[in-house]
């Protein structure tokens, strides 16, 4: 049995070990807001926090995360207590097609703890793994700015 905490609550599963955390959320637990992309780490898609820091889930096995903190797109804010990286993507209407968005803001809001107020370059050394076909890069950087202020 692999147990550890996701968005705050103790959590559970019997799963292979080696099964990915992506998977296990999605389809054990039913929070869909982290979405498949490539499946090898490049995308950024399935993004989640791992004790604060941004992982990639598609190539974390569900072991690696035993007894430690998870928080999902779903775990960072309410619809009436939005965190404040939502509240910016919403104010500088961020998304366009919204795929890789829960990975962004979960990217983005990981940079935000570990760093405050940072800089363009920060902000694109953090978010270059967090592909978007969209091109919504430019309005990425304005909400991660206007989250820092
Ligand atoms: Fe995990 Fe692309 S789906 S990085």
């Amino acid at each position: 049995m692999i147990q550890f905490t996701l968005n705050g609550q103790s959590v559970e599963t019997d799963v292979a070990g080696d099964t990915p955390l992506l998977w296990v959320v999605r389809d054990h637990f039913k929070l869909k807001g982290s979405k498949f992309g490539c499946g090898m780490g490049l995308c950024g898609a399935c993004t989640m926090h791992l004790n604060g820091s941004a992982i990639r889930t598609c190539i974390t096995p569900v072991a690696a995360v035993m007894n430690q903190q998870v928080t999902t797109i779903e775990g960072l804010g309410t619809p009436d207590n939005l965190h404040i990286v939502q509240e910016a993507w919403l104010q500088h209407n961020v998304p366009q097609c919204g795929y890789c968005q829960s990975g962004q803001i979960m990217s983005a809001s990981a940079l935000l703890a570990q760093n405050p107020n940072p800089s363009d370059s920060d902000i694109d050394a953090a978010m270059s793994g967090n592909l978007c076909r969209c091109g919504t890069y430019p309005r990425i950087r304005k909400a991660i700015h206007s989250a820092a202020s």
